[in-house]
């Protein structure tokens, strides 16, 4: 079985690139983000309290699933389809303290570790390398600077026809949840010892994949 971790702060590339290279490999790629985005609209949607001392019960009645139509991955919440809605600014905005709290993490981590038992994939996130996939065929984790990351997803959101966000607000949101995230308690966001480290500020999606694919081949 071949498992390749994929991780690194907001925007720097991960999902892009682990979305060609599971292609190329013909293998299943699993996005983790959109999980905890999964979780956090329903969350907000249901009226439940994001407080760690809340009762999470509710977690195991939930039925979350993947579905690959033309090789993109569908999320599924309890047979809704939440592809699009968990993108949307109030999901972005709740998703990092909903993804602190560690009812949530247990949850999911063993749900993702569920799936890399099945089947060979490559799984993107911020914890895969140090938590759900410790023993890793390849870990990869990406780095980008603010700016180039805000940039990018300046342009994706234009090309997607969100226009709302400048490019500063966009910044701003990306340093706040890198921020959260490295300084969480549980599984804060952190290169695996034995990670190889990319910076994709300067390279394309095409140099990026160039790279890994020399690693593992
Ligand atoms: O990758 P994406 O930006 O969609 O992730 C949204 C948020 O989900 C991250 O900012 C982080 O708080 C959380 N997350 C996480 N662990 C993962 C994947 C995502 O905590 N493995």
């Amino acid at each position: 079985m071949l498992t390749i971790a994929i991780d690194g702060p907001a925007s720097s590339g991960k999902s892009t690139i682990a979305r060609l290279l599971a292609e190329r490999l013909n293998i299943i790629y699993v996005d983790t983000g959109a999980m905890y985005r999964g979780i956090t609209y329903y969350m907000l949607t249901q009226g439940k309290e994001i407080d760690s001392q809340a009762d999470f019960s509710f977690l195991e009645e939930i039925d979350l699933s993947f579905e690959y139509i033309n090789g993109l991955q569908h999320i599924l919440l309890n047979g809704q389809d939440l592809t699009h809605e968990i993108r949307g600014e109030e999901v972005t905005k709740y998703v990092s303290p909903v993804a602190a709290i560690p009812q949530v993490r247990d949850y999911l981590v063993s749900m993702q570790q569920k799936m890399a038992a099945k089947t060979s994939l490559v799984m993107d996130g911020r914890d895969i390398g140090t938590t759900v996939l410790p023993q890793a065929t390849y870990k990869f984790y990406f780095e980008a600077s603010p700016e180039v990351r805000a940039l990018r997803r300046y342009k994706e959101n234009q090309a997607l026809g969100y226009t709302k966000e400048s490019l500063e607000e966009i910044k701003k949101g990306i340093i706040e949840r890198d921020h959260y995230d490295m300084n969480r308690p549980v599984s804060p966001l952190k290169p695996a010892q034995d990670a190889i480290i990319i910076d994709t500020s300067d390279l394309t999606i095409e140099e990026v994949l160039q790279k890994i694919e020399e690693i593992i081949h």
